[in-house]
């Protein structure tokens, strides 16, 4: 018998709530009946190989592409198809895929405009020691144009401006592109203190299943703009079709490796 109550106290209801979306670039329907959630405080992840529609999922939530249909909750309030300024507002930062920064701006500027919308200002002076704290070599180029970075570096950036919003809520957009296995354990360990610390919730999108079954607590699967599985990190971990395909770990030959490329049984 269940013990759960009928309405749950706000606190324990999710902090983001997609029901059945569908995006799409003009004829083409890049995700479809996409539903899911992220609770206060968790990492969740959502997999998918290139293509997947991982990006306009972020790209839906921040308002960047407006939906054809169903709705978006954050904090209990419809934020479907809103303005992206009035949705970072609300808390929600978004990393971008390729760490847009402003190349021409020192990276302490690039910090400052993550906060532009922020009154307090002991508060912005508070986060962007935070944020040298957790990534030291900003603050070493802290007076160095962004463009000058390393990719690394710029991914680093590119976290920490979203982190100068404060925000409640942050999207990750495969943190993990472009670099090396040694650079995305970092930024990956300190992705998992940003939410462990600062009790920042985070949706991070990844190709690297490796990296982001280990760093969150929720997963899903995307497969052609439909999500075909979910479960907790620690259960998709021990699947078959989640070890095989996305973690290259095989347990037998090639011929079977030819096999499940050709046919995949999400379960
Ligand atoms: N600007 C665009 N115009 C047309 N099709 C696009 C555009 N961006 C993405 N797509 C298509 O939408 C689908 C999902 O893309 P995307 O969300 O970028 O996937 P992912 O981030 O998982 O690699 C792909 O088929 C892609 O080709
Ligand atoms: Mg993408």
């Amino acid at each position: 018998m269940s013990t759960t109550p009928a309405t749950l106290p706000a606190e324990d209801a999710p902090v983001l709530k997609l029901l059945n979306v569908e995006s799409a670039y003009g004829p083409i329907k890049a995700i479809r009946g996409v539903s899911l959630k992220v609770r206060r405080g968790e990492v969740a992840t959502v997999l998918g190989s290139n293509g997947a529609g991982k990006t306009t999922i972020l790209k839906t939530i921040s308002g960047i592409i407006d939906p054809r249909k169903g709705s978006i909750e954050f904090k209990g309030q419809d934020i479907t198809a809103r303005d992206p300024a009035f949705i970072v507002q609300q808390g929600l930062s978004h990393v971008p895929e390729g760490r847009e920064v402003f190349a021409l701006l020192s990276v302490h500027d690039n910090l400052l405009m993550g906060a532009y919308t922020r009154k307090d200002r002991d508060g912005v002076a508070r986060d962007m020691e935070a944020v040298y704290g957790y990534f030291p070599i900003l603050k070493e180029r802290s007076a160095q144009d962004a463009g000058l970075l390393s990719g690394g570096q710029q991914q680093m950036l590119s976290i920490s401006r979203a982190l100068m919003a404060n925000p409640d809520l942050m999207l990750l957009d495969e943190p993990s592109l472009g670099l090396s296995p040694k650079l995305t354990k970092e930024i990956f360990e300190i992705v998992v203190r940003i939410n462990r610390e600062r009790g920042t919730t985070i949706l991070l999108v990844e190709q690297n299943a490796n990296m982001a079954l280990n760093a969150s607590d929720y997963g899903y699967v995307l497969e052609n703009g439909r999500i075909v599985m979910e479960d907790t990190c620690a259960n998709l971990r021990e699947k078959d079709d989640i070890k095989e395909f996305y973690l290259g770990l095989k347990e037998t030959g090639m011929r079977d490796e030819r096999r499940w490329k050709k046919k995949k049984n999400w379960r």
